[in-house]
C-alpha cells in the first residue's frame, strides 16, 4: 500500500492538508509531529479512527527516529511542514527556529537521503521530498516593486525567515549534489480553520469575541498576500503530483491587503454574523500598538509559474475565504477555549505587555 509521510501535520496548515488528503486521495498518511504549543491533536479529531491516518509523536531533529519511521512506513514521498512558524516568537527567542527549521530539516534530509539512496531504481525515481516554505525568504517589497517570483534573490529579514531560507538552501543542495528529487513551495500568508490565535487573523477574531483590544502593529499599512489554507493544500498536491524535481513554485492568493483592511473586513463580518449586544461595531476595539522590530512592509507573490505549468490557481476569493473562516471560529468555541491555555496566556503577556496601546498609530 502506498503512503506519504507528513511532518507537522498537527499544526495549522499541516492538519488541513492531512484532513483534505485523507478525504480526497484515499492514500495513507503517517503524520509525524512533536506536538509543540502549535501542534494540536484536536485538529485531527475527525480522522482519529481512520485507518489511513497514522499519528506518531516525534521530533524531526531526531535523525535515528526519522530513519526508523522511513524504514517502517516506506513512504513514496515526504511533505515537510514541521517548523517554528511565528515571526514574533522568532524575535523574542530565535533558538528554537534554528534548531527545528535548520537542524531539523537537515536531520530529516539526512534520514531521507539514506532511505532514498537504498530504494529500487523505479521507486527512487518516483520519490519526492517536498519542502513547504514561505514567501518571507524573499524579504520585503516597497509599494511599487513587482511581486516575488521564483528567481527573486533571498533576503530574509526575521530570524524565522532566515531559518526557513537556510532550510530551503539545504533542500536545494540535496537536489543539486545528490540528485534527490526535491520540490520547494514558497507560499504567502495563509488563513482558515485551525489557525493558532497568535497570528493576526485568528487573534483578531478571538480577541474581538472576548471583548479585548485588536492590536495593530505600527500604522497597520503593511501588506500581506492572503491565501485560504485549503487552496495552499491543493497547490501542494499539484506540485507533489506533477512538479519538476529541483524546481521551486511560488504559491499566492493574488489578495494583497493592508493589515488594517484585513481587520476592518473581520470586524464587518463579525458585526453581521455576531452583532455586539450594545450595538457598537467591533471596530471600536481596534488599538494601535508598538511596531514589530524589522517589520517587513509588503509581501506579494507572483503565482504565474504554478498556474502556467501545473494549472493551479486559488478557488477562494478573499471575501468567501474570510467569511468561511469567521463562521468556522464562531462554530468552534471549544477549540478556541482549549488552545487558549496557560502557555497561550503567557505568550500574550510576553508579546503585548510592553506595547503601550493608543487610538492612533504610534
Ligand atoms: P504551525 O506553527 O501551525 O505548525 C507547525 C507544526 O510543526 C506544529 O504541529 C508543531 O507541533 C510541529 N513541529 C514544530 N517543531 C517540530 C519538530 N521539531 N518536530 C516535529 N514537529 C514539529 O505552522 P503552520 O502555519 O501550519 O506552517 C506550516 C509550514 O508552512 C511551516 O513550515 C511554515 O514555515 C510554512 N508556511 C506557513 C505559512 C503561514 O501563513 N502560516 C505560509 C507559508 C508557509
Ligand atoms: P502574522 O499573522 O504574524 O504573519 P506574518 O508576520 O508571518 O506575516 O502577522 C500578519 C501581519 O499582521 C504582520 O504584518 C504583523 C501584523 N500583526 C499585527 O498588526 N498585530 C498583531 O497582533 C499580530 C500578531 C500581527
Amino acid at each position: 500500500m502506498q503512503m506519504i509521510l507528513v511532518t507537522g501535520g498537527a499544526g495549522f496548515i499541516g492538519s488541513n492538508f492531512v484532513l483534505d488528503w485523507i478525504a480526497g486521495q484515499g492514500e495513507a498518511v503517517v503524520n509525524v509531529d512533536k506536538l509543540t504549543y502549535a501542534g494540536n491533536l484536536n485538529n485531527l479529531t475527525s480522522i482519529r479512527q481512520n485507518p489511513l491516518h497514522h499519528f506518531v509523536q516525534a521530533d524531526i531533529c531526531d535523525t535515528e527516529k526519522m530513519a526508523a519511521l522511513l524504514a517502517q512506513y516506506q513512504p513514496r514521498a515526504i511533505v515537510h511542514f514541521a517548523a517554528e512558524s511565528h515571526v514574533d516568537r522568532s524575535i523574542l527567542g530565535p533558538g528554537a527556529f534554528i534548531t527545528t527549521n535548520i537542524n531539523g530539516t537537515f536531520s530529516l534530509l539526512e534520514a531521507s537521503r539514506a532511505y532514498w539512496s537504498a530504494l529500487p531504481s523505479d521507486e527512487k525515481a518516483a520519490f519526492r521530498f517536498l519542502q513547504v516554505s514561505t514567501d518571507e525568504v524573499y524579504g520585503t517589497l516597497s509599494a511599487d516593486d513587482p511581486a516575488f517570483s521564483e528567481t527573486t534573490p533571498f533576503a530574509p529579514n526575521s530570524p524565522y525567515a532566515a531559518s526557513k531560507a537556510a532550510a530551503d538552501h539545504l533542500v536545494r543542495a540535496y537536489h543539486h549534489t545528490y540528485g534527490m528529487p526535491t520540490l520547494t513551495t514558497n507560499c504567502s500568508n495563509n488563513y482558515g480553520p485551525f489557525h493558532f490565535p497568535e497570528k493576526l487573523i485568528p487573534l483578531v477574531i478571538t480577541n474581538a469575541l472576548a471583548g479585548k483590544p485588536l492590536p495593530i502593529y505600527g500604522d497597520g499599512q503593511q501588506v500581506r498576500d492572503w491565501l485560504f489554507v485549503n487552496d495552499h493544500g491543493a497547490a501542494i498536491r499539484e506540485v507533489l503530483a506533477a512538479g519538476t524535481p529541483g524546481e521551486t513554485y511560488n504559491i499566492g492568493g493574488w489578495n494583497e491587503k493592508t493589515n488594517l483592511d484585513v481587520v476592518h473586513t473581520l470586524c464587518a463580518l463579525l458585526d453581521e454574523l455576531k452583532p455586539k449586544a450594545d450595538g457598537s461595531s467591533y471596530q471600536t476595539q481596534i488599538t494601535y500598538v508598538k511596531d514589530r522590530p524589522g517589520h517587513d512592509r509588503r509581501y506579494a507573490i507572483d503565482a504565474r509559474k504554478i498556474e502556467r505549468e501545473l494549472g493551479w490557481k486559488p478557488r477562494e476569493t478573499f471575501e468567501t475565504g474570510m467569511r468561511k473562516t469567521v463562521q468556522w471560529y464562531l462554530g468552534h468555541q471549544e477549540w478556541i477555549a482549549d488552545v487558549q491555555s496557560g502557555d497561550y496566556l503567557k505568550w500574550v503577556e510576553q508579546n503585548y505587555a510592553g506595547r503601550t496601546a493608543a487610538t492612533e498609530p504610534q
